[in-house]
């Protein structure tokens, strides 16, 4: 039995910031967590998992930590690029949640704990989303486009 009724974020429902970019890998990221929620409401409440299901989620669980890592280097790079005043608090906020993101990857390696994983996939992971797109990245992306940086470039640093 799947549980249909949880999401994680709609892309829509996330703010545009002022960088292209930027709002690109925000919208493909939703994706990607999206993919990897489908997959979870449709394990919930078990207890075993084929090897072939392990692997299934395994690999989108693996995706989504890569595109993850590129996104934040991406816009760490940007933040260097243009000299960003709070660059340490935005990294740091990109450091904490690889951490959780690893944490949690780890741990449903080790027990196959699926309601972890859900909790931090409905949860945890879309209200932090949320709350940095809105602050940090906004912020960030702000700050460089009035100093000088293209709102169209498809980089962060040629
Ligand atoms: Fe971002
Ligand atoms: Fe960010």
């Amino acid at each position: 039995m799947s549980v249909i009724n949880k999401t994680v974020l709609e892309a829509n429902a996330i703010p545009n910031v002022a960088i292209d970019f930027m709002n690109n890998t925000h919208v493909e990221e939703i994706e990607l967590v999206k993919k990897v929620g489908d997959v979870i409401a449709e394990y919930e409440q078990r207890e075993t998992f084929t090897s072939e299901e392990i692997k299934v989620l395994n690999d989108l669980l693996h995706e989504w930590l890569h595109h993850t890592e590129e996104h934040f280097a991406r816009e760490n790079e940007l933040m260097q690029k243009i000299s960003f005043p709070m660059y340490s608090v935005h990294l740091s906020e990109h450091e904490r949640v690889l951490e959780n993101m690893i944490e949690v990857i780890q741990s449903w390696d080790r027990n196959f704990d699926i309601n972890r994983l859900a909790n931090f996939i409905f949860s945890a992971w879309p209200e932090w989303f949320n709350n940095h797109v809105n602050s940090m990245d906004m912020v960030t992306a702000q700050f460089a486009v009035m100093n000088g940086f293209d709102p169209h470039a498809t980089v962060a640093v040629d």
